[in-house]
């Protein structure tokens, strides 16, 4: 069943059906056409055989045949052949007379509608009237009234193409040359049919392999071993149509997408368990240094001094304070990660809130040796943003400059409005003069978790989660950052938000 199923069978039984209806229709038609053809033609001719006959005879008088003159016209008749057959009716289409034998007719009656119609001078042949020889038959004839002093007596019908002529018409169908035209126009058919099935497959034969190839690929799931379908070197042979080689090129590409969008998903999956081993981890120490501190807090809180004691507590509490930073971090960066934060753009005049920032970081500025700077001081400048996350991004990128920068050296927020592509937009940098970091490392540095190799830690422990934070809330705004380093120069951290205007 499922061969009927298939688009190259479908086709071809279509194709025959079609080819064989039209072929049976056309051979119906000319031979029909021809035998119509041979009737008009054969009737034109013998349009005025009956009236001839009449001429010489005077068949019917008062209604009566006239047998010597019947004897006669049925003389001649035998003269011109068997093709004809000769009745004689009256005016009502009793059949009075008839050449034929008796036993052969079957009506005696026919009806004289064609008759008058032929009679007619306006005839249009072929015309065919009723053949007594047979029940319901019916031939081409020739026909004439008879009169007799001016009184329509009766008609004399001739029919044309005598029951012997149609036996010999039928012994010549059953004729060899007849046999042999009749296998030859078959054999031409099954020819043509043959030419049309072998190009049905050929045509179908690359929708085909696509399918089988297509299947293959699913079957073998190839797109986990990163294999791309590769359909195109079986689809460019000639039989190939543009709309196939089309098909199997989209093809082809959904196959790449769908092996790189595979492995992207087995990387993503593979960073998610090292980053859950990695953040356990990170957990598991100042969580144990809290523990530790607290319980020997506990143990020893009878026999040891108040300043002691309280050195215990701050260290417990320094802890707490470390692995709540951690879990924060984690949180947000998931929260971010689930795609379903939303940022609340407004206008921000960026200097402004660049300079907040830094006098927050002021006090730890002056602990490490660093002097902090915003250029140019320009409160005009205003970029369309989420405030709170730029003020976390800014937060971010400073606390890691401040970290990496050895005293002595500068930290610096930078403006400049660009246009590109049509849009305003303000380039933000946080560039500082310390250490730099390792060019192989350069790429990494926004892998959540990634610590390059120069990472100094602070009081409250790092995870290396600062810096996919920023790029994840720089994505939610649709822009990236950019990181350019050098090491024992300094690093810059660069993105572009959307300038702000009135106008
Ligand atoms: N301004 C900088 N100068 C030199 N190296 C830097 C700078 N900023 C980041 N890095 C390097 O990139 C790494 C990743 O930074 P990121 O902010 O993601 O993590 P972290 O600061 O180490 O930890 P966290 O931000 O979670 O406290 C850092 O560990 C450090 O090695
Ligand atoms: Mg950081």
């Amino acid at each position: 069943m499922t061969l009927f199923k298939r688009l190259t069978s479908r086709l071809i039984i279509l194709f025959v059906i079609i080819f064989v209806t039209i072929a049976m229709t056309l051979l119906w038609f000319v031979g029909n056409s021809s035998r119509s053809f041979e009737q008009q033609a054969t009737q034109a001719l013998h349009e005025e055989l009956a009236a001839h006959m009449l001429v010489e005879s005077q068949i019917l008088r008062f209604g009566e045949i006239d047998p010597a003159a019947l004897e006669h016209t049925f003389h001649n008749m035998m003269l011109l052949g068997p093709a004809f057959e000769i009745y004689v009716t009256d005016t009502e289409g009793k059949v009075l007379a008839y050449s034929a034998d008796e036993s052969k007719i079957k009506r005696k009656q026919i009806d004289l509608t064609p008759v008058k119609e032929f009679l007619n001078s306006n005839v249009q042949f072929p015309l065919v009237g009723d053949d007594p020889r047979h029940q319901s038959r019916q031939k081409i004839f020739s026909a004439a009234s008879i009169y007799h002093d001016k009184a329509l007596q009766g008609y004399l019908y001739v029919i044309i193409g005598s029951e012997l002529e149609d036996e010999i018409i039928a012994n010549l169908t059953s004729n060899k040359i007849l046999n042999d035209t009749l296998v030859i126009v078959i054999a031409a058919i099954m020819f043509a049919l043959f030419i049309g099935v072998i190009l049905i497959w050929l045509i179908t034969k690359p929708i085909t392999e696509l399918t089988t190839s297509v299947l293959n690929y699913q079957e073998q799931q190839l797109w986990q071993k990163g294999l791309k379908m590769a359909l195109l070197k079986n689809n460019t042979s000639w039989t190939s149509s543009i709309e196939e080689v089309q098909l199997a090129g989209v093809i082809e590409n959904m196959s790449i997408n769908i092996a790189n969008q595979f492995e992207q998903l087995k990387d993503k999956d593979i960073q998610r368990r090292e980053l859950l081993s990695y953040i356990s981890h990170d957990l598991r120490t100042p969580l144990s240094s809290l523990t530790g501190y607290l319980e020997t807090w506990q143990t020893q809180f009878s026999k040891i001094s108040p300043q002691e004691s309280a050195h215990y507590i701050e260290v417990a509490h320094r802890n707490a304070l470390v692995l709540n930073g951690l879990v924060e971090q984690v949180f947000e960066l998931a929260h971010l990660e689930t795609g379903s934060v939303e940022i609340h753009r407004e206008p921000i005049a960026v200097a402004e809130l660049a300079q907040d920032i830094m006098d927050s970081f002021d006090l730890r500025a002056k602990e490490a040796g660093v002097t902090l700077d915003v250029s140019p001081k320009d409160s005009s400048i205003q970029v369309d943003a989420d405030i709170a996350k730029l003020e976390r991004v800014f937060g971010n990128l400073v606390s890691n400059a401040i970290r990496h920068t050895p005293p002595g050296g500068n930290i610096v927020i930078r403006f400049s409005t660009v246009t590109f592509n049509g849009q305003d937009k303000v380039q933000i940098s946080v560039q500082d003069s310390g250490i730099g970091i390792a060019k192989d490392q350069l790429p990494r540095v926004f892998e959540a978790h990634f610590r390059a190799s120069n990472k100094v830690d602070s009081e409250t422990g790092n995870a290396g989660l600062g810096l996919a934070i920023v790029k994840a809330l720089l994505a939610l705004h649709h822009t990236d950052i950019k990181v350019e380093s050098e090491e024992r120069k300094g690093t810059c951290f660069s993105f572009y938000l959307p300038q702000y205007r009135l106008f």
